[in-house]
C-alpha cells in the first residue's frame, strides 16, 4: 500500500479514531470475542468503549493461530477502515520451543547460533500469529541482584552489539513484508534499564551522557543498525527524566541524531507512571510529555485515549503530532504486508508441524550445550557411564528449567535432567529431592544421605526458581538459598566425590557451593532441552565450551564488578598487597570470583607465540596480531580466544581492557591453530568529553587470552 494511501486513512479517520490507533490492549480484552465483536476485557478498568477497542492499533499478549484468526477477522469485521490489528508479544528467548535464556546465550560466544534461535522463534510465533516481538533486550548489565540481567546478553557492549544485530537478522529476515516466517524485532529497553540503583528493578538511573554512548547504547544502535522496527522505552528515568516523556533522548538521540523513523512503544504502563515518578501532576501531563517525547504506542493504560483528544482541542499540541504517530504504527502495519494479508502467518496446520519440532528442539539443545560454563573441575567430571551417580537437589528433576520470559513453553514436556542421565547411564542414577529451593526437611535429608552413601559420585542439581529473576525478581543476597547451602554442607562431609550443576538466572556469590564442591557447572535456565544438554555435558558426550559473558562477584559487596573498569588514581598492586592507602576492600578481594570471558574445559588450551605485524600502526594501517592455541589435552574441544585492547591514555580515563574481537576454534587432541585478529584505528575510538567518536595518537596495549584475566601481552602505538 502507498504512502499515499496511508495518509489518506489520517484524513478520513476522526481524531478519537486515529488516537485509538495509539492504543496497545493486553489479550484479556479479547477472551470473548465473537462474531458480534462483544468486548468483554475490563474496559471499565481502562475506561475505554467498545468503539474504541475496536479502533485498538495493537494487542499484547494474543497468540495461536486460531485465536489470533478469530480476533483479527471479529476486529476486521468492526473497523470500518479495514486497518488490520498488530499482534505484539514477548518472545524473548523461544515461542514454545525455548532456548537458553539470553545470559546463557551470551555466554555461547555463538552469534551464528543466536541468530538461528531468533530465526526459529520468529518462525514459531509467526505461525501462531505474532507480529512483533518485544525483543532483543539489549540492556547492558553489571548488577547481579538485579532480576533481568537473565534478559541480557552481559557486561560487555561489544558482545551484547553482535547479539542484538544477530536477533535482529533472526528475527526480521531480509524482506519482512513477505516472509510470513518472520517478526517485526521491537529492541528494549531504551534506555540503560540495567544501571537501576541497587540492583533493584524500576530504580532510578543516572548516568553521564558520556557513560550512556560508550557503554549502554551501542547495542540499541546495533539492533536499529540491523533494522529493528520498533524501540521500547525505558521504566526508569535517565538523567532526571523518565523515558517515556524524555524528549533528548527520544527525539534529539533516537530520532534526529540516529535516525530513527519507527515505532517507539511504551513500556507496560510507562507512560501514566510519569506521575508516580513525579514529573507529571496527572494523566494529561503524562500524556502530553509522552507526545512530545515521540512515544507513539501506549501500552496499557489510556492515557492517550482519554488526554489527547483534549489536549488538541485545549491547543496544547497540534494534530499534526498524532498524526506522524498514527502514520508510523500504519507503516509498520504496511511494511508488515497486513493490510494485503491482515491474517499474516497465522497457519493452524502449519502450527501444528511447526511448533517444538524436532529440527527446533535439536536448536535449542545445541545452544544449551554451548551455552553452559564450567566452572570449576579437578576432574570429577566428566562421569563415567558406569559409575553410580546419586542426583540430588531441587533440580534433579525439575521442569524449571525454562527460564523467565518462556510464557508459551512447556515444563512438563521439557527434557528433564534425571531422566535424561538415566538414559546415558549403564549404571544407576538414583534421584531424590534432597531440598526444595528454600525449604529442606530431616526425612530429605536422611534420603539423600542414604541415595548419597552409595553412589560413586554426586551430582547436586541446585539453583534459583525462575521467578527469582526476571521482571520484579530482584535479590540483595545471591547466594543459593540457605537450605540448599546446608544440602551441600551434608553432602560435603560425606567424602563422596562431589559436582554441582546450577540453575539460575543470574551471576551467584558461591559462598558455600564453589570451594565445596570438585566441580561447578553453570547451566543457567537452558531451555526445553537443557536437561538433555547437561546430561551430555555431565557425561563427555559434549565438552563445555561456555565462556562468562558476566562477572561472577566475589561477594554481592563488591557489585557493581565488571571488567572494564577504570584504574583509580591508587590501584591495587595485586590481591595480597599490604598496602592501605590504595583501592580495595578490607574483608574481600577487588577481584571477582571469576571473570568476564571465564569458562573451562574437559580439555586444556595453551596460547603461544603472541606477535604483532608491527609494534605501531598509522590511521589507515591494519595491525596483525596472531597467536598459537594448541590443545593440549586428551578430548576434543572448543576455545574461545579473546582480545581485548587497552589505551594507555585517553583524553578521558579508559578501562583496563576492552573486548574487540573473538574467535572460536574446535581443535582436536593435539591440533594447533595460528589465530590472527586484524586491528584498525576503528576499533581504537571512544567518546571524548566532548562526546566526539575519535581515537588518539598514543600507546595501547593488547591482550589475548582465554578470558579477561589470564591474558599474555604486546604494546603498540597509533600515529596520526
Ligand atoms: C514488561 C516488560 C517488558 C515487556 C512488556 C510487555 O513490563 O518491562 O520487557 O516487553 O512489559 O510484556
Amino acid at each position: 500500500m502507498s504512502q499515499q494511501r496511508l495518509k489518506q486513512y489520517l484524513k478520513q479517520m476522526t481524531l478519537n479514531e486515529k488516537i485509538a490507533q495509539l492504543l496497545q490492549l493486553a489479550a484479556p480484552f479479547y477472551d470473548e470475542v465473537g462474531d458480534a465483536g462483544q468486548i468483554t476485557g475490563p474496559m471499565e478498568s481502562l475506561g475505554v468503549t467498545a468503539e474504541t477497542v475496536h479502533n485498538a492499533g495493537s494487542v499484547l499478549g494474543v497468540s495461536g493461530a486460531e485465536k489470533v484468526i478469530s480476533v483479527q477477522q471479529s476486529h476486521m469485521k468492526h473497523n470500518k477502515y479495514g486497518i488490520p490489528l498488530l499482534f505484539m508479544a514477548d518472545i524473548v528467548h523461544g515461542f514454545k520451543t525455548i532456548f537458553p535464556i539470553p545470559l546463557a546465550m551470551g555466554c555461547s560466544w555463538d552469534i551464528a547460533l543466536a541468530e538461528r534461535s531468533a530465526e526459529i522463534a520468529a518462525k514459531e510465533a509467526a505461525v501462531s500469529g505474532i507480529h512483533v516481538t518485544f525483543a532483543p533486550m539489549a540492556d547492558l548489565v553489571r548488577d547481579p541482584r538485579w532480576g533481568r540481567v537473565m534478559e541480557s546478553t552481559g557486561e560487555d557492549p561489544y558482545l551484547n552489539s553482535l547479539f542484538a544485530r544477530a536477533m535482529v537478522r533472526g528475527f526480521q529476515g531480509s524482506d519482512l513484508k513477505n516472509d510470513k516466517e518472520r517478526v517485526a524485532s521491537c529492541v528494549k529497553h531504551f534506555a540503560a534499564y540495567g544501571l537501576a540503583e541497587g540492583g533493584r528493578d524500576y530504580n532510578t538511573v543516572d548516568l553521564s551522557e558520556r557513560q550512556l554512548r560508550e557503554y549502554y547504547l551501542p547495542a540499541y544502535q546495533a539492533a536499529l543498525d540491523e533494522g529493528a522496527e520498533l524501540v521500547m522505552t525505558a521504566f526508569n528515568t535517565v538523567d532526571g527524566i523518565p523515558a517515556s516523556g524524555n524528549r533528548r533522548l527520544m527525539r534529539d538521540l533516537l530520532r534526529s541524531e540516529w535516525g530513527f523513523n519507527g515505532v517507539l512503544i511504551s513500556d507496560w504502563a510507562a507512560i501514566k507512571e510519569m506521575i508516580a515518578h513525579g514529573v507529571a501532576e496527572d494523566g494529561r501531563e503524562a500524556a502530553l510529555k509522552a507526545i512530545l517525547a515521540g512515544v507513539d504506542i501506549d501500552m496499557m493504560t489510556s492515557s492517550y485515549v482519554h488526554h489527547l483528544p483534549q489536549l488538541i482541542a485545549d491547543g496544547i499540541i497540534d494534530e499534526a503530532l498524532i498524526d506522524e504517530a498514527v502514520l508510523r504504527v500504519l507503516q509498520l502495519k504496511e511494511r508488515l504486508g497486513l493490510f494485503e494479508n491482515p491474517l499474516r502467518g497465522a497457519d493452524p496446520e502449519a502450527e501444528r508441524q511447526i511448533v517444538y519440532c524436532d529440527i527446533h528442539r535439536e536448536a535449542a539443545k545445541e545452544l544449551a550445550l554451548k551455552s553452559c560454563v564450567l566452572l570449576k573441575n579437578d576432574g570429577v567430571l566428566p562421569l563415567h557411564r558406569n559409575q553410580k551417580i546419586a542426583l540430588i537437589g531441587p533440580f534433579a528433576q525439575s521442569g524449571d528449567i525454562l527460564g523467565n520470559w518462556s510464557w508459551n513453553g512447556s515444563r512438563e514436556l521439557s527434557a528433564k535432567l534425571g531422566q535424561s542421565m538415566q538414559t546415558l547411564s549403564v549404571s544407576s542414577v538414583t534421584i531424590v529431592e534432597g531440598c526444595g529451593i528454600d525449604q529442606i526437611t530431616e526425612g530429605q535429608i536422611q534420603e539423600a544421605v542414604t541415595v548419597a552413601e552409595e553412589a560413586d559420585v554426586v551430582v547436586l542439581a541446585l539453583g534459583e526458581s525462575s521467578d527469582m529473576s526476571g521482571e520484579a525478581s530482584c535479590r540483595s543476597d545471591i547466594r543459593l538459598p540457605e537450605a540448599q547451602l546446608r544440602l551441600v554442607q551434608i553432602m560435603k562431609k560425606l567424602g563422596k566425590p562431589m559436582a554441582v550443576v546450577l540453575f539460575n538466572g543470574r551471576p551467584l556469590d558461591l559462598h558455600g557451593v564453589y570451594e565445596e564442591s570438585n566441580a561447578v557447572l553453570e547451566a543457567w535456565f537452558p531451555g526445553s532441552e537443557g536437561g538433555a544438554a547437561v546430561a551430555d555435558l555431565l557425561y563427555g558426550i559434549a565438552n563445555p565450551s561456555g565462556r562468562l559473558s558476566m562477572s561472577f562477584p566475589y561477594a554481592v559487596g563488591q557489585i557493581p564488578v565488571y571488567y572494564n573498569h577504570f584504574n583509580t588514581g591508587r590501584p591495587k598492586p595485586s590481591e595480597d598487597t599490604d598496602e592501605k592507602y590504595v583501592s580495595h576492600y578490607l574483608d574481600i578481594p577487588n577481584a571477582p570470583l571469576l571473570p568476564f570471558g571465564y569458562g573451562l574445559s574437559y580439555t586444556s588450551f595453551c596460547y603461544k607465540h603472541l606477535s604483532l605485524s608491527s609494534d605501531e600502526i598509522g590511521e589507515t594501517d591494519t595491525l596483525q596480531v596472531k597467536v598459537e592455541v594448541v590443545n593440549e589435552g586428551k578430548l576434543s574441544g572448543t576455545e574461545t580466544v579473546q582480545l581485548y585492547i587497552r589505551d594507555v591514555s585517553g583524553e578521558v580515563v579508559r578501562p583496563m581492557k576492552e573486548l574487540k574481537a573473538f574467535r572460536k576454534a574446535e581443535l582436536a587432541p593435539g591440533e594447533s591453530i595460528e589465530v590472527v585478529f586484524d586491528i584498525t584505528e576503528k576499533q581504537l575510538r571512544y567518546h571524548h568529553s566532548d562526546f566526539s567518536f575519535t581515537s588518539d595518537a598514543g600507546q595501547f596495549e593488547l591482550f589475548v587470552g582465554p578470558n579477561s584475566r589470564d591474558t599474555m601481552n604486546a604494546f603498540f602505538r597509533l600515529n596520526k
